[in-house]
C-alpha cells in the first residue's frame, strides 16, 4: 500500500523472538539481554493472523528475523505457515547462521525462499570475541550448505567498525569470488550503547569503495533495496554497501516492522511502535483498517543523525 509519503509499503520485516544465541558487541555486549527472561511474544496463529492481514493491505515480502529466529523451537512451523500464505512473493530469513547446518534443510522443505547471514569477521578468534562466544566454522559451513540446497540468493551481512574489522574488508570480500553470494557491508548504526556512543567507529561506504577500484558500481535491480551493489571482474558475487548513515535512503524505504512482542514499529531510526495484540479481539475488516493506518503514518525517514536513543536494542526490533 502506499504511505502518506507517497512510498509502496509491501515489504514486512517480522521479528519472531528477542533471544540470541550470541551477544555480538555492537548489539548486547552483556549478553544480558539475549536471554531476556520469557516476556510474551505472539504465538504462531497470531503470527499467522498478522501476516495475513499484512498480505491484505499490500504486503508481498517477508522477512523472518529476531533476536536470532533459529533459537525460537517452532521456527519450522512459522515458516511454513507463512510461506503457505496467497500472497507472499518473497519468505527470507535474516539469522547468524549457526544453526544451519542443523536447520538448513528443514527450512528448505518448509518453503523458505532465500537467507541473509550476518558475519563481520572471517578470523575465528575475532569472530568468537565480536559475536561473544560463535564458532565460526558453523556459519561458513552454514553457508555453503545453503547454498548448495537453494535458500538462495545468499546476502551476508558484515556490520563494518573501525579499529574491529576494517582490516577484513577485502577477506570478506573474497568470499563473493568463487560463490554467487552478494557480500553487504552496513555501517554501525546508533541503536543500542554501543552504537551511541562510537560514532567514530563508523566506517562510510566511500572510504572503503575510494581505497577499491576494482569495485565497478552495477545498475540498481530493485530501488526499494537498500544496498547499493558494486561488481568486481572474474567474482560470481556482488559486493553491497548499507549506508543509512551517510546516504539515508528513507525515501525509497518500502519497509514495516513487526516485534516479537506484537508492535508495530513503522521506522528502525525511531521509537515511535504501536502495539497490536488489542487488534487481536476485532474482526478481520477491523484489524486490516487499523494496520492500513499505521503503515500509512509511517514517518518520513529516520533520526539517526540527531539525538536519537533507540528505547530498544537491536534484538528486541528486528534487522
Ligand atoms: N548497526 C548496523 N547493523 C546492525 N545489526 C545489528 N545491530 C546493528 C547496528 N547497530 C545488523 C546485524 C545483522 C542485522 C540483523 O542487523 O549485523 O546483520
Amino acid at each position: 500500500m502506499i504511505d502518506q509519503f507517497g512510498r509502496n509499503i509491501e515489504y514486512l520485516r517480522l521479528s519472531i523472538t528477542d533471544k540470541c544465541n550470541l551477544k555480538c558487541i555492537y548489539c548486547n555486549p552483556d549478553g544480558k539481554l539475549c536471554t531476556p527472561p520469557e516476556t510474551f511474544q505472539l504465538s504462531v496463529n497470531d503470527i499467522e493472523r498478522t501476516v495475513k492481514a499484512m498480505v491484505r493491505v499490500g504486503i508481498k515480502k517477508v522477512r523472518i528475523t529476531g533476536g536470532e529466529p533459529t533459537v525460537r523451537p517452532d521456527l519450522i512451523d512459522i515458516v511454513a505457515k507463512i510461506a503457505a500464505i496467497q500472497g507472499i512473493e518473497d519468505i527470507s530469513m535474516t539469522t547468524n547462521g549457526l544453526r544451519l547446518p542443523q536447520l538448513a534443510v528443514q527450512l528448505k522443505q518448509a518453503g523458505l525462499h532465500r537467507l541473509n547471514i550476518s558475519l563481520d569477521s572471517l578470523d575465528p578468534v575475532k569472530f568468537e570475541e565480536i559475536t561473544g562466544g560463535g564458532k565460526l566454522s558453523s556459519v561458513l559451513e552454514g553457508i555453503d550448505l545453503a547454498l548448495s540446497i537453494g535458500l538462495t540468493p545468499i546476502k551476508i551481512n558484515t556490520v563494518l567498525i573501525r579499529g574491529i574489522n576494517d582490516d577484513e574488508i577485502d577477506g570478506l570480500i573474497g568470499l563473493a569470488k568463487d560463490r554467487p553470494i552478494d557480500v553487504r557491508f552496513i555501517e554501525l548504526m546508533p541503536i543500542g550503547p554501543y552504537g551511541e556512543s562510537n560514532k567514530g567507529s563508523i566506517l562510510t561506504s566511500d572510504e572503503v569503495l575510494a581505497k577499491r577500484p576494482r569495485l565497478t558500481l552495477l545498475e540498481r535491480d530493485d530501488k526499494g533495496a537498500p544496498a547499493v551493489y558494486y561488481g568486481i571482474e572474474g567474482y560470481q558475487g556482488r559486493i553491497g554497501f548499507i549506508s543509512p548513515i551517510s546516504h539515508e535512503f528513507c525515501g525509497d524505504c518500502n519497509r514495516i516492522r513487526v516485534t516479537a512482542d506484537g508492535k508495530i514499529r513503522p521506522c528502525l531510526g525511531q521509537n515511535g511502535e504501536v502495539d497490536i495484540t488489542p487488534f487481536f479481539a476485532l474482526d478481520e475488516a477491523e484489524f486490516d483498517a487499523k494496520i492500513a493506518d499505521i503503515i500509512h503514518h509511517k514517518p518520513r525517514g529516520h533520526h539517526f543523525n540527531t539525538a536519537f536513543n533507540s528505547k530498544r536494542n537491536m534484538n528486541r526490533i528486528g534487522g
